[in-house]
């Protein structure tokens, strides 16, 4: 260093530089090449202080998992006047491994002489483990997508490309909500960047755009997609992993299984229909005839009493179609936050004559003062009246005839029961009763429950049957607030 001592303000720069930098004497047999010049980064990448390595080989980096071949290699560059650069494990003070990456390069005299040899040196055991990491992400058959807080992609995995038909170059630097693989809706893009700026995941299944690039006939494709925050040591958000899957196939299945269902019940319709008109129809046709043929003789009473007959028939035909409008027009319901013991208590105020007419005891427990539910008002009405006049039909002839009406908040649900003391529902009836025109009433239309769980699905909830130890009790479970409309 004597003669080419380093400046001052350079000397200050690889002071400060964050690589760790030493210079070297040239005898490249033990004891040599010995350390003339350290930099703290150098200090502080190995553990050991400037005093401890100056007049020492770097060799005291090395142990058991050094790669000879990698020393070999560095050798025979520096013997023959090249740069060298390359990888190997080193050792730190305290004894534990990382991967060193560096390079070397002589500095020469004026003449060509090598005077030192100077190492620029890098711990690379992160980056390795990175690589090493992704190399298995590589393998995945999911899609798997990093992205950096600005939204701008990072990574993607090969399965990512071959789904997408982007190559890396497409698809790294670009906005992910601009990518293929995006939720076709944009309130799902909403929703996902409000959870995801929450620093809370996000998972979903969704229907997106099939890539431009593919060359299949459909559209639309169903995707399962989880998006999670990544977190540095101190909490921070550092970027973003999605995960996704293909979920087209099994969503067609399911559907090819739906039509059949739905062909099942189409069977169920037509033959309700054919048998809820045809009684009617019949009776009317025959009491037209009896009229007709005896027109002149039948006496007035007689002709009031057929003629009320057929308009009790007509009415008959009348309910079947409303019904049957119910059933097809409740497309959109109007939904709104209800008051649970508001709605309740209005319920009972709709239902009580009935029950007194009926000597039923009806009870009505009102729930927490301020537990609220996500319906229809309309809607929820004629679901809970469906339900309730079911079981008044159950409870009919039994001894203390009761039935009880209760809601209660289930997490992010409420669940709202009708229950009956009545004679119960065997498992085949438990399995029919929602299709439509399957009834055990000697007069019921077989729609009520079908509708009801019509209507029900529509405002995004459920309804079961099931037995209890004396009677049925219905369950209707709804979203508690809109807020759940998304997991
Ligand atoms: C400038 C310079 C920097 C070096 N830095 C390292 C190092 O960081 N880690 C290491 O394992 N060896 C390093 N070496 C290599 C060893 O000092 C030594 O030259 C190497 O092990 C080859 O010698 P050998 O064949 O006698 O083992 C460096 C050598 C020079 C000249």
């Amino acid at each position: 260093m004597s003669k080419n001592q380093p400046t001052f303000p350079l000397l200050e720069a690889v002071e400060k530089m964050r690589e760790s930098f030493i210079i070297t004497t040239t005898e490249l047999d033990e004891p040599g090449p010995s350390i003339i010049y350290a930099n703290p980064a150098f200090e502080e990448m190995t553990g050991y202080s400037k005093a401890e390595v100056l007049g020492r080989s770097p060799r005291f980096l090395q142990g058991p998992k050094s790669d000879r071949a990698v020393l070999d290699e560095l050798r025979r560059c520096l013997e023959q006047g090249e740069p060298f650069t390359g990888q190997t494990i080193n050792y730190r003070k305290d004894g534990s491994p990382f991967v060193m990456s560096w390079y070397i390069e002589p500095i020469r005299a004026p003449d060509g002489t090598i005077r030192h040899y100077f190492a620029i040196q890098r711990d690379v055991s992160e980056l390795r483990e990175r690589t090493a990491f992704r190399a298995i992400i590589d393998q995945l058959s999911d899609s798997v997508v990093i992205f950096g807080k600005d939204g701008r992609v990072t990574y993607g995995n090969r399965a990512y490309s071959e789904w997408s038909g982007l190559s890396p170059q497409q698809f790294i630097g670009r906005p992910i909500w601009r990518l293929p693989g995006k939720p076709r809706h944009r309130l799902e893009i909403e929703w996902a960047r409000r959870k995801l700026s929450a620093g809370k995941s996000w998972q979903r299944e969704f229907a997106t755009k099939r890539p431009a690039s593919s060359s299949e006939a459909t559209e639309l494709l169903f995707l399962f997609s989880s998006i999670s925050p990544v977190h540095s040591a101190d909490g921070e958000t550092t970027e973003f992993v999605t995960i996704a899957r293909d979920v087209t196939e099994r969503r067609q299945l399911e559907s090819v299984a739906e039509a059949h269902n739905f062909h099942d019940n189409l069977g169920f319709v037509f033959s309700g229909i054919r048998h809820e008109l045809g009684n009617p129809v019949n009776s009317l046709k025959s009491a037209l005839r009896l009229i007709t043929d005896s027109l002149e003789t039948m006496s007035r009473p007689r002709l009031r009493e057929f003629l009320g007959r057929m308009g009790n028939e007509l009415e008959r035909v009348e309910y079947l179609l409303r019904s049957l409008r119910t059933y097809n027009l409740f497309q959109e319901p109007r939904m709104e936050s209800l008051n649970v013991r508001d709605f309740l208590r209005r319920f009972q105020d709709l239902v009580e004559r009935d029950s007194k007419d009926k000597k039923v005891k009806l009870i009505v427990s009102s729930p927490n003062l301020k537990d609220q539910v996500y319906a229809d008002p309309q809607g929820l009405s004629q679901v809970l009246l469906n339900l309730f006049s079911n079981a008044v039909e159950a409870v009919s002839g039994e001894d203390h005839p009761t039935i009880e009406v209760a809601a209660r908040r289930d997490g992010k649900q409420v669940i709202i029961s009708v229950s009956d003391n009545g004679r119960g529902l065997s498992p085949e009836q438990l399995d029919q009763l929602f299709k439509p025109f399957y009834t055990t009433r000697a007069r019921g239309t077989g729609l009520g429950l079908a509708i009801t769980r019509r209507l029900t699905a529509l405002m995004g909830g459920t309804v079961e049957l099931r037995n209890t130890q004396k009677g049925v009790q219905a369950l209707v479970t709804l979203r508690a607030s809109p807020k759940e409309a998304y997991p």
